[in-house]
């Protein structure tokens, strides 16, 4: 398949982020607004660059980025003495099996991920952004 048949088979490959996905707190919703430039800079080297000269170099990014997000989220978790810590730190952990994986595969085999890249952001990070970390803001906006 071709790169731009990719392109014209959905509306757009790449990652919007919306005001309908801001949590309320500014630092949370700044990581995730980062995130997303990373998601699209990866989408965009996976698309545009036949050699994915720098795929590995971005999904470092990603993995850094995402694993200090986490832990800036745990903080604020346990500072909160939030309920569901145990929870979504549990989650956290299984999205970062998933970032690293990709990256491991990446190495192994590139040019083979972007699908899967694909399906990590859309069926898994997002969702965590808009289920888990929603109700995680609101809980702490609740509590200021
Ligand atoms: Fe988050
Ligand atoms: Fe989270």
């Amino acid at each position: 398949m071709s790169n731009l048949q990719t392109i014209n088979e959905s509306e757009t490959p790449y990652y919007t982020w919306t005001e309908a996905m801001a949590i309320g707190h500014p630092m949370i919703d700044e990581d995730h607004r980062h995130i997303f430039d990373i998601a699209n800079r990866l989408q965009a080297e996976l698309l545009e660059d036949p050699e994915h000269s720098i795929v590995g170099e971005v999904l470092v990014e990603l993995i850094e980025h995402t694993g200090g997000h986490f832990a800036r989220e745990e903080a604020l978790m346990q500072a909160a003495k939030y309920p569901g810590y145990a929870v979504h730190k549990h989650e956290h952990e299984v999205l970062m099996e998933m970032v690293n994986d990709l990256h491991h595969r990446f190495m192994n085999r590139p040019g083979n991920i972007t699908a899967d890249v694909a399906e990590f952001f859309r069926k898994s990070l997002i969702p965590h952004f808009m289920n888990w970390d929603m109700k995680l803001g609101r809980s702490i906006l609740a509590a200021e």
